[in-house]
């Protein structure tokens, strides 16, 4: 339902300066967020208050550009217009089925009081969940064609609030597998989004990020360092320094603001989707979550090679094992990397020899393609372009043709450099384009992408539902390597609070071999008392639940599956969810979630810690009235703990309704992974 009520607050034609009329405000439907748009001196501002009280303090808009003066003053409002929206939609997959877009829109026309007459509409929308704005600029005579150096916009934190963050645009290191750490606003550097913080007083949570990023740079923050709270958008640059080039009519990605009274509120995540376009995807029914499994981990833990010789993981036969291992498991892919040329020598400087058609010679395209449609497992392609964008882009038509005509409906990418061949930066609007093509050239030829090393997720899959999945954070990658590289066990606990607010992240869980000695991916040797992964086998488990992705990767060899009653819970665990529900969290500490199955009546909860043990009392109070179920709990074993005694799992069954409180107790570096299906 579209219900659009206009109001005129100012005429065009009130002359500058505007002291009491140059300022127009938005309140989200509940009336508690409330974004405030002002020319002070000529200068445009917003400001963000929730509950009346100041989120943001009034923060600077506007552009400066090569070629033509800045957007920034002598300004003055022109014009205003409202509009309610109120609609439910339906996610073809996610962690939810069901997403309400209720906001309040304003958008105010400005102008320059003065020769060139440059004009550009804000608009923001208020939600019950935060606000987001982004500039519209017209086609006008003074603003065709244009080069942005410098996006203004500044988020003026009220207070000193405490950041999660991982720093950005280090010289020649735009990567998002870094570790968190925490640290009030005052401090930060250089920052990536989303960013989330918690205010002193522990009462508001705040995200900021970006929606709908499609042919623009990606937005980044520029911190204090120690002289105030104004955090400034810092874009990606080209090779050239330059930011945007772009022509008008234009509008930038929205930048969005989350608000939150408590972190567990956080998520799911909703309002960065109801700032992307709805799917142009019309027939959606191919694009399918699912588990998989690969060869993979052999690489990173050094027993197989990408690479062609004795050791080459990607062969017929070996392939064959794994399609046969997913076909007994209910797994409903296989993921193969190394199977192209251009893997031997150094594949990151070798980034221009990779075909993207061309098999090895021990690996059988034709042959693989009938075993995987005989046995109903899907194959996941892998790409990896090392940052050779234009050597894949001259590729992509006859790859994605191929794949498609084999029946490969997904494919694994990668981008493992920081900067492209060309001396981009990886997240600059260079590769904000790539991606995009790549999005849709998948769709046309219905492949699903799951994007290793990708720009951050700003909520493309509301509108490209075949953009499923991607990396984008450190994942289980960095335990295979070991040594100083491996995640601590407070990990997965700030990610599902920071990285995973944008969108799902292909973490790939379920490493059972946590005691492995080898590791030879990062180059680093491994000292013995780092040879662990520094997680229990529970809760291994457990983050199918909490890490959420619609392709679920089972990242161990199969072998190490084998006879483990644990896997069970592999086997089990959904990957499309209709409900989700966090039931505790605290950043950096816990996080215990449960999701219902879509199209089912079971439930799954995932429970994990950091480095402390704890104890949950959760209330199964979600689940249907009348109903009886039974409750599959894989929990921490008798002795266990991440350091020194990480596999013993405890499996049980009881019965239970809505009325039961299950007990969890977890171990230090542990977890509980739980299916609650219906009794039979
Ligand atoms: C990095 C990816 O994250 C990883 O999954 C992949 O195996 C390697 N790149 C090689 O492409
Ligand atoms: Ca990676």
């Amino acid at each position: 339902m579209l219900r659009y009520s206009s109001l005129l607050v100012l005429g065009l034609t009130v002359a500058a300066p505007l002291p009491l009329w140059g300022q127009v405000s938005v309140a989200s439907p509940d009336g508690r967020n409330q974004v405030t748009v002002q020319i002070r001196e000529g200068k445009l501002y917003y400001s963000v208050q929730r509950d009346g009280r100041p989120l943001l303090m009034p923060s600077l808009l506007g552009f400066e550009f090569r070629g033509a003066p800045a957007l920034k003053e002598g300004l003055r409002i022109a014009d205003t217009t409202r509009a309610t929206f109120d609609e439910t939609w339906t996610q073809p997959w996610g962690e939810v089925r069901r997403v309400r877009d209720h906001h309040n829109e304003l958008k105010v026309s400005v102008v320059e009081t003065a020769a060139p007459n440059r004009q550009f509409t804000l608009a923001v929308r208020a939600f019950n969940d935060g606000v987001g704005f982004r500039y519209e600029v017209p086609d006008q005579p003074n603003l065709a064609a244009f080069e942005i150096t410098d996006e203004l916009t500044e988020f003026s934190l009220a207070d000193n609030a405490r950041a999660w963050s991982i720093p950005s645009n280090r010289p020649r290191l735009d990567r998002s597998e870094q570790l968190y750490s925490s640290s009030p606003v005052s401090v930060l550097d250089s920052v990536q989004t989303p960013l989330t913080m918690e205010t002193r007083d522990g009462k508001t949570f705040i995200v900021i990020h970006e929606a709908n990023l499609v042919d623009y740079a990606r937005l980044n923050l520029r911190g204090p360092r120690m002289d105030g709270r104004t955090l400034r958008a810092d874009l990606a640059p080209y090779a050239d320094g330059l930011k945007v080039r772009g022509r008008t009519p234009f509008v930038t990605p929205w930048r969005t603001i989350q608000v939150a009274d408590r972190a567990v509120d956080l998520s799911p995540s909703v309002l960065g989707l109801n700032l992307n376009p709805p799917s142009v995807i019309e027939n959606t029914s191919w694009i399918k979550p699912m588990k998989y499994v690969g060869i993979w981990w052999g690489m990173h833990i050094g027993t197989m090679t990408w690479s062609s010789g004795a050791k080459h993981g990607a062969t017929t036969a070996n392939t064959k094992r794994y399609i046969d291992f997913a076909a007994a498991n209910g797994i409903g892919g296989v993921l193969v990397e190394g199977w192209n040329v251009g893997w031997d020598g150094d594949w990151i400087q070798n980034r221009n020899a990779f075909s993207f058609t061309k098999p090895y010679p021990d690996y059988d395209l034709a042959e693989v393609s009938r075993y995987a449609r005989e046995k109903g497992v899907r194959m996941i392609v892998h790409n990896e372009t090392s940052g050779g964008i234009e050597n894949y882009e001259r590729q992509i038509d006859s790859a994605f043709a191929l794949y498609q005509s084999l029946g490969f409906d997904a494919i694994k990418s990668g981008y493992v450099t920081d900067m492209t061949s060309e001396g981009h930066s990886h997240w600059g609007q260079y590769m904000v384009r790539h991606y995009r093509t790549v999005i849709e050239k998948a769709a046309q030829h219905r492949i699903a992408l799951d994007v290793h090393e990708p720009i951050h997720d700003t909520g493309e899959r509301r509108t490209y539902p075949n953009m499923m999945s991607r990396e984008g954070a450190r994942g289980q990658e960095y335990n295979a390597w070991g040594g100083e590289g491996g995640n601590p066990p407070e990990h997965e606990t700030i990610l599902f609070f920071t990285r995973l607010l944008a969108g799902p992240m292909d973490f790939t869980p379920g490493v059972f071999d946590i005691l492995i000695e080898r590791g030879t991916g990062g180059g680093r040797p491994r000292r013995p008392e780092e040879s662990r992964i520094r997680t229990t086998l529970a809760k291994q488990l457990a983050l199918y639940v909490v890490l959420y992705s619609p392709l679920q990767m089972a990242a161990d060899l199969p072998e190490n599956y084998e006879r483990q009653p644990a896997f069970q819970f592999i086997r089990d665990v959904a990957v499309d969810w209709d409900t989700t529900r966090v039931l505790a969290g605290k950043i950096g500490d816990y996080v215990v979630v449960a999701r219902r199955e879509r199209n089912a009546p079971s439930w799954f909860i995932g429970a994990i810690t950091d480095e402390e043990a704890r104890t949950f009392d959760v209330p199964l109070s979600f689940l249907t009235p009348g109903r009886r179920y039974v409750a599959e709990i894989y929990a921490d074993g008798p002795g266990a703990n991440w350091l020194t005694n990480p596999l013993p799992v405890t499996i049980s069954r009881r019965p239970v309704t809505r009325a039961t409180v299950l007990h969890l107790s977890l171990v230090r570096g542990g977890g509980t992974a739980i299916r609650i299906r219906a009794a039979r």
